[in-house]
C-alpha cells in the first residue's frame, strides 16, 4: 500500500503517518525528519536545508526528489510506504509519478488531513519534539508522562525552530501557494481521500483505517 499524507503544517500528518506505519507494517518516510536528522549530524545536505527550513521555506526540489526516489527503491519499501511531507510541489509530484510509472507502480491513496489555518498556530506553539528520536508530543493534546522528558527514549524535548508563530505563518503561506494544488492533482488521479483533522487524533486515525481497510 503506497500512501501520501497531504495537509498543512501541523495538520497531524506525522502523528497519523506513524500510526499507519505501525498498523500496516510499512515504513514511515518523512522528508522533514530526514532533513532534521541531517541538520543534527551536520551533513552537507543538512547545512543546505537548514537555511530554508528556519525561514519556513521549502528546500529546493533538486535536493529533495532524488532523496525520496532513492529511499522508496529500498527493500523495506517493497510492500509500500507512507510518505509524510513529500511531495510538496507539483514538480515533486510529477517526479514521483514518473518514477513510479517506470516501475509499473502507482500511489494508492493520498490522504488530505484537513485543518483550517486558525487551528494551526495554536497547535504548533504547543508541539514539543524529542531532540534524540524525533518523537512528537503536544503540551495539551499529547502530553508526556514526565515533564520535559521523551516517553520513548528519555531524550530532552524542544520547541522546533520553525514552530515560532512568525515562521508558522510563512509555512502556511508557502503551503497554500505550493502544496495545496496537490489536492487537485491527486483528486484528478482518483486517489484523493479527505479526513477531518480537527477532531481527536484517535478519531482521525479511525477515519483513515475506515478508508484503508482493517
Ligand atoms: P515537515 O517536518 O514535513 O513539517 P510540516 O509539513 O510543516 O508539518 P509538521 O511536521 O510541522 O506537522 P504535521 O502535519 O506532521 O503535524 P504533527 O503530527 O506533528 O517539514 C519541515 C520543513 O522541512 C518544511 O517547512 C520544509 O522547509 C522542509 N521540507 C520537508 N519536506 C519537504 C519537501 N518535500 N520539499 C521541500 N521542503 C521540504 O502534529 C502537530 C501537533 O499537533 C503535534 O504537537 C501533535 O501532537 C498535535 N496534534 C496532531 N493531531 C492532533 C489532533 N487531531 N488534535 C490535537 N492535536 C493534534
Ligand atoms: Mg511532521
Amino acid at each position: 500500500m503506497k500512501i501520501i499524507m497531504l495537509g498543512a503544517p501541523g495538520a497531524g500528518k506525522g502523528t497519523q503517518a506513524k500510526k499507519i506505519a505501525a498498523k500496516y507494517s510499512i515504513p514511515h518516510i518523512s522528508t522533514g525528519d530526514i532533513f532534521r536528522a541531517n541538520i543534527k549530524n551536520g551533513t552537507e545536505l543538512g547545512n543546505k536545508a537548514k537555511g530554508y527550513m528556519d525561514k519556513g521555506l521549502l528546500v529546493p526540489d533538486e535536493l529533495t526528489v532524488d532523496l525520496v526516489v532513492d529511499r522508496i527503491g529500498q527493500d523495506d519499501c517493497a510492500n509500500g510506504y507512507v510518505l509524510d511531507g513529500f511531495p510538496r510541489t507539483i514538480p515533486q509530484a510529477e517526479a514521483l509519478t514518473n518514477a513510479l510509472n517506470e516501475l509499473g507502480a502507482k500511489i494508492d491513496y493520498a490522504i488530505d488531513v484537513d485543518v483550517p489555518d486558525e487551528n494551526i498556530v495554536n497547535r504548533m506553539s504547543g508541539r514539543r519534539a524529542c531532540v534524540d528520536c524525533g518523537a512528537t508530543y503536544h503540551l495539551k493534546y499529547a502530553p508526556v508522562k514526565t515533564e520535559g522528558v521523551c516517553d520513548t527514549c528519555g531524550g530532552g524535548l524542544i520547541l522546533r525552530d520553525d514552530d515560532r508563530p512568525e515562521t508558522v505563518q510563512n509555512r502556511l503561506t508557502v503551503y497554500h501557494d505550493q502544496t495545496q494544488p496537490l489536492i487537485e492533482y491527486y483528486d484528478t488521479m482518483g486517489v484523493l481521500k479527505r479526513v477531518d483533522g480537527t477532531i481527536d487524533m484517535q478519531d482521525v486515525f479511525q477515519a483513515i483505517v475506515d478508508i484503508l481497510g482493517a
